[in-house]
């Protein structure tokens, strides 16, 4: 009854594991489609958001030539995997104040795969 008990807790963490490790580029392409009403993927073209290009790594709100809010100035965080979800999870709970008006990505696959599409825009 243990080693079942172990075995199956093994499979749960093994499991989590693999679909970690399968965000989807590509479906995160097409969440992307979501965010390109405000945003584009393009170097240096902003819209009503910032560019996306190069987004993962960088400070927040750092990018030259856009008018961020500055409760995202104020916020401090450096752009990856961890704090890209909090963000598009739900942006006004994440950083009170922000003049990013999505509601969010209620769905952790479709952030993780947004997010691993994001860290291809290079
Ligand atoms: C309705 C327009 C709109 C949509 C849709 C939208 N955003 Fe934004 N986004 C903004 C605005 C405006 C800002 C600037 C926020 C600020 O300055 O407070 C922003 C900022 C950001 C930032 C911070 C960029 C930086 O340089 O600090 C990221 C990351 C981001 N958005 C990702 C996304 C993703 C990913 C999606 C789709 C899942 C998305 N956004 C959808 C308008 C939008």
């Amino acid at each position: 009854m243990k080693t079942a008990t172990f075995l199956l807790s093994a499979l749960v963490v093994v499991g989590y594991a693999a679909s970690a490790a399968a965000a989807d580029v590509n479906a995160g392409k097409k969440v992307f489609y979501k965010c390109a009403i405000c945003h584009t993927a393009v170097k240096g073209r902003n819209s009503i958001g910032p560019s996306l290009f190069d987004v993962v790594g960088r400070k927040a709100a750092s990018l030259p030539g856009y008018n961020f809010s500055d409760a995202l100035k104020a916020s401090n965080k450096i752009w990856d995997e961890k704090t890209l979800d909090a963000w598009l999870t739900n942006p006004q709970k994440d950083v009170p104040g922000t003049k990013m008006t999505f509601p969010g990505l209620p769905n952790a696959e479709d952030r993780a795969n947004v997010i691993a599409y994001l860290a291809t825009l290079k």
